[in-house]
């Protein structure tokens, strides 16, 4: 039915009008990109003749009324426009950053806030979000790392597949959902060295092992749009990769959505060095599959004259518009333009109480505990005296995140708010900043892409009231980190350390109590080997969005168990960086006498805090890893099961996670890959048993005869409570 009406639609198009649908404008401020030389007028003229698909970051009923507006009232066709926004981590109501809600391996709630998100935009005019972004990203530098669900290709599926079902729901015409964008294709989180935007070198085999699985998984969930990115591939820009784009995603997965460029990727094409000119890079783009042209302006100025000189075709023109076409079609866009227009679900759906609610259920299970000697944690609400210290510990601003939508500047609860929210007016609780992080640079609601943050290394004068703080409490909350904009687009650092004088701070405090409790506020992997040198108990809170201070102090005072997982290896330093558990074994793996063998010299290999790492106020016990056979053929089945005790006494939550490891290949095969988990509450004395089901499925990968196929030969099969696990057995697969 919609494909008869998307043929009716184009069937009545001029040329101009199709390629008007394949641009897409940002609204009147620059959000995300370099500063833009075209001006608003030239905007507005195109949204006139209905030589406009799509505007991003205009957002409010108004604004969005007033645009549709504009083409409605001025264009011939009055094709409606979609209209698309940065929604990553909620809307108003501010959900953990990506990577720390990954830590919550609870793909319920994860649908859930996205499926929030969704409700609050949509009821704000948007109906598009730029998300979810599955780009493994193992490099702890890369400043967007924590907009993704982390290392590992099969956390990245689960969870996008998760992401998407919340924004998009069962139906896309309804007005509380939203179309998701898998992005970025291909291979962004691999940019060398973590450096923004870098090139990434690798090979074909890894694309499709480890970068591809989430992305057809997104297309195969009916994920209606995918953005490309701004890297090369091997010499590739993903934005002109016809391979990944035309043969892979449109052909072999047969997917039927659109494909919109980044925020100028297809010009940047020539900063590469891959296109002369706009032109050139227009026709590049249009060949390998780019549908919609973000911000470049290159679509508009070159197609009509490639497509007179026969250097693009009117197929490619066309089956680019039918994509956008039916995307507005399944939104409902052509019933009614408006449809995301209601001032009054504007006022009733955003920021609700229930929102908020859900979202600090989502914080609290999205916390790891990392460290706790001698049960440090939870901390007696009959306390006498607790020091809440630190730049971040009253920061009301980080723990919303970056790429935080529509947030009300300095809305999150602070932890030393939480902390006053739980605890009794007995407890004296003695705040002190101690140093600032940053020196403020921007004015709140900037563009913050312009203002780099600057860091104080100077101004140490409130240690000296922190310490003495710190002496009359008998426990320190210590809230270290980073600021929100220190991880986001273009915030790679080479340090993943504290930066500014936090640590100034934490060796003085640790001068005068011992007592100390972490809390860590970050976006990215931190290298903690001093904090976890000197310090009893570490709860990493990443940012944790509105009801931050709530959520830590569930945790903290014992109202909450914490359950949450690391999606993500922490390195001892930041040199071990790209850090991730699926490596390779190597030729040389280890060797207690030589020094010619895989390593440093001066870290360790492995990671401090290990992917799928995380304590709990109780002790889980793993026994009686059993299998109903040990052997199966290629398309054979077996159903793994272990008991997981709870031995201590406090009922708790734990994600038992099943590895495994291809012990011989065509290819060289990861030491270990997760292929399933299961998060299971289990009250204090409790013993469950836990099962999986290992198929081709799990057991395939894309082998040296570039297909995907279950090799015969050994398995081993891990299950444990994270990647260290070494509870295991053997399975074999025959002919
Ligand atoms: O969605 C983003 C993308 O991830 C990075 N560049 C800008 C886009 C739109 O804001």
């Amino acid at each position: 039915n919609i494909e008869r009406k998307v043929d009716s639609v184009l069937g009545l198009m001029h040329l101009n009008e199709k390629i008007g649908q394949l641009v897409q404008y940002s609204g009147k401020w620059n959000a995300t990109g370099p500063s833009s030389s075209k001006n608003d007028q030239h905007k507005l003229n195109k949204l006139k003749k209905g030589e406009v698909g799509s505007m991003l970051n205009v957002v409010s009923v108004a604004s969005v009324r007033e645009t549709q507006r504009i083409v409605m009232e001025h264009s011939r066709l009055k094709i409606p426009l979609i209209f698309g926004y940065d929604v990553i981590h909620g809307y108003k109501t501010m959900f953990p950053i990506p990577l720390g809600e990954t830590a919550s391996w609870d793909l319920d709630i994860i649908k859930a806030s996205a499926a929030i998100a969704a409700k609050e935009s949509a009821a704000s005019g948007v109906n598009w979000t730029f998300a979810p972004m599955i780009d493994v990203s193992r490099d702890a530098r890369w400043g967007r790392v924590m907009e993704g669900a982390g290392e590992d290709p099969y956390l990245n599926t689960v969870v996008g597949v998760a992401r998407i079902k919340g924004f998009q729901g069962d139906d896309l015409s309804q007005t509380n959902t939203i179309a998701a964008c898998a992005k970025h294709f291909a291979g962004y989180g691999f940019a060398e060295a973590g450096r923004d935007y870098n090139t990434v070198n690798i090979g074909e085999y890894e694309l499709h092992n480890t970068i591809l699985p989430p992305f057809k998984a997104a297309a195969k969930a009916g994920v209606a749009t995918f953005m490309n990115a701004f890297n090369d591939i091997d010499g590739i820009p993903a934005t002109g990769h016809k391979v990944l784009q035309r043969d892979i995603l449109k052909r072999e997965w047969d997917w039927n959505g659109f494909v919109v460029s980044d925020w100028g990727s297809i010009g940047e094409m020539i900063a590469h060095g891959y296109a002369e000119d706009k032109r050139h890079a227009t026709e590049i783009a249009m060949n390998a599959g780019s549908d919609m042209d973000m911000e470049s302006y290159a679509y508009e100025a070159h197609l009509e004259s490639l497509l007179k000189e026969n250097k693009v075709t009117i197929h490619q023109i066309d089956d680019a518009v039918k994509r956008v076409l039916r995307l507005k079609f399944q939104l409902g866009l052509f019933d009614d333009p408006f449809k995301y227009c209601n001032e009054q679900r504007e006022m009733d759906h955003v920021y609700t109480e229930e929102h908020l609610a859900i979202s600090r259920e989502v914080a609290k299970k999205s916390i790891v505990l990392l460290k706790n000697e001698n049960k440090l944690l939870p901390i007696s609400k009959d306390v006498k005296s607790i020091a809440v210290i630190g730049s971040l510990a009253h920061d009301k601003d980080s723990p919303l995140g970056n790429w935080r939508a529509k947030a009300t500047y300095n809305s999150a609860v602070s932890l030393l708010e939480g902390v006053k929210n739980a605890i009794g007016e007995n407890t004296k609780i003695h705040y002190a900043k101690g140093v600032d992080l940053t020196i403020p640079t921007l004015e709140a609601g900037a563009n913050q892409f312009l203002y780099p943050l600057k860091f104080n290394t100077t101004d140490d004068s409130g240690i000296a009231e922190a310490v003495e703080v710190a002496k009359k409490s008998e426990v320190v909350l210590l809230a270290i980190g980073e600021n929100a904009y220190q991880t986001g687009e273009g915030r790679s650092q080479t340090n993943i350390g504290f930066l500014g004088l936090q640590n100034d701070l934490l060796e003085a405090i640790y001068k005068v109590n011992k007592n100390i409790v972490v809390v860590l506020m970050n976006g990215r992997p931190m290298a903690l080997s001093r904090v976890s040198e000197i310090t009893p108990a570490i709860l990493e809170c990443w940012h944790l969005g509105s009801e931050s201070g709530n959520a830590i102090a569930d945790v903290l005072f014992g109202d909450y168990n914490p359950s949450g997982k690391l999606p993500v290896s922490f390195p001892h330093h930041v040199g071990q960086e790209p850090l991730y558990y699926n490596q390779k074994n190597t030729g040389r793996p280890y060797s207690n006498k030589h020094v010619t063998f895989s390593s440093y010299r001066d870290a360790p290999k492995s990671a401090l805090y290990p992917f799928g790492f995380g304590l709990s106020y109780t002790v889980f016990k793993y026994d009686n890893l059993n299998f109903d056979k040990t052997e199966i053929d290629r398309n054979g089945r077996i159903k793994v099961s272990v008991e997981v005790s709870n031995k201590g006494d406090r009922d708790g939550e734990e994600v038992v996670q099943l590895y495994i490891r291809d012990l011989v290949g065509s290819l060289v095969r990861p030491i270990k890959e997760l292929k399933g988990f299961e998060k299971i509450m289990l009250k204090s004395g409790e013993t469950k048993t836990v099962s999986f089901t290992i198929d081709a499925k799990i057991l395939q990968f894309y082998t040296a005869s570039k297909k995907w196929e279950v090799e015969p030969g050994d398995f081993e099969i891990f299950v444990g409570g994270n990647s260290k696990t070494t509870l295991k057995s053997r399975i074999t697969v025959i002919e």
